[in-house]
């Protein structure tokens, strides 16, 4: 399948076939392309959270508005924001760039100092939505690989942060829920696949300038 017949492929899966997994190779596949996402500065300012225990995204469901999807999905990724992006995070990440890249130790000094500045500048409810704006990034990045792979997911919002860093112990991660991932594959009678797409068409999304 080429992308376009992937993506036209792909819908918001309502209806999961609890019975079929996501193979443990697909489902690295699909981390390592979110991994692969762009992020601000390249400060990766997220983690994954693969759900797989069925009794756990059992109880997501009501506080996912009783969405049954992460209970019938076989995985369910959430993307979570890091809540401790300060400027140890900060200089931590550039002497890993230092090393991956083979640079003296101290040389990235200048731009951890520039991103410190930025970063820093923020309040924490700004900071939080800097790291979330990546996490939708990601969330994108995830939905293509499982496009391609002939895996379904449906990307979430609606849920209840506050829950599910308590049901996935978040906090002591300093990780915060951002945006949800079920991934599996659709049921046979998920009504859904059968409507049509709805996309205006390109010429009015576009202008040419
Ligand atoms: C950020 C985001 C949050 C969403 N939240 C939900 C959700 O909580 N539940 C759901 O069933 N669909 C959710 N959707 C799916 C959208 O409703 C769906 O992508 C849109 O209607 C377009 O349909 P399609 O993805 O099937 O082409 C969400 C989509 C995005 C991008």
């Amino acid at each position: 399948m080429d992308i376009i017949e992937s993506l036209k492929w792909r819908y918001a899966t309502k209806k999961f076939d609890p019975s079929k997994s996501v193979s443990p190779d697909d489902l690295q596949t699909i981390l390592e392309v979110g991994n692969l996402a762009a992020t601000s500065y390249g400060l990766q300012p997220f983690q994954f959270v693969v759900v797989s225990d069925p009794a756990i995204r059992q109880q997501l469901v009501p506080f996912s508005y009783n969405q049954p999807q992460p209970a019938q999905a076989s995985h369910v990724i959430v993307i979570a924001v890091r809540t401790d992006v300060d400027a140890e995070f900060i200089r931590e990440s550039a002497r890993f760039t230092e090393q991956v890249r083979d640079l003296e130790v101290g040389q990235l000094d200048g731009y951890a100092k520039q991103m410190i500045g930025a970063i820093t500048s923020m309040n924490e409810q700004e900071r939080l939505l800097w790291a979330q704006k990546q996490s939708y990034i990601v969330l994108a990045n995830l939905m293509t690989a499982c496009a391609v792979l002939k895996i379904d997911s449906c990307p979430m919002e609606g849920f209840i942060p506050a829950e599910y860093n308590r049901i996935l112990d978040l906090d002591a991660k300093n990780l915060h829920a951002s945006v949800v991932l079920p991934v599996g594959y659709r049921a046979g009678d998920d009504e859904q696949q059968g409507f049509a797409k709805v996309r205006k068409p390109l010429g009015e999304m576009t202008h040419f300038v």
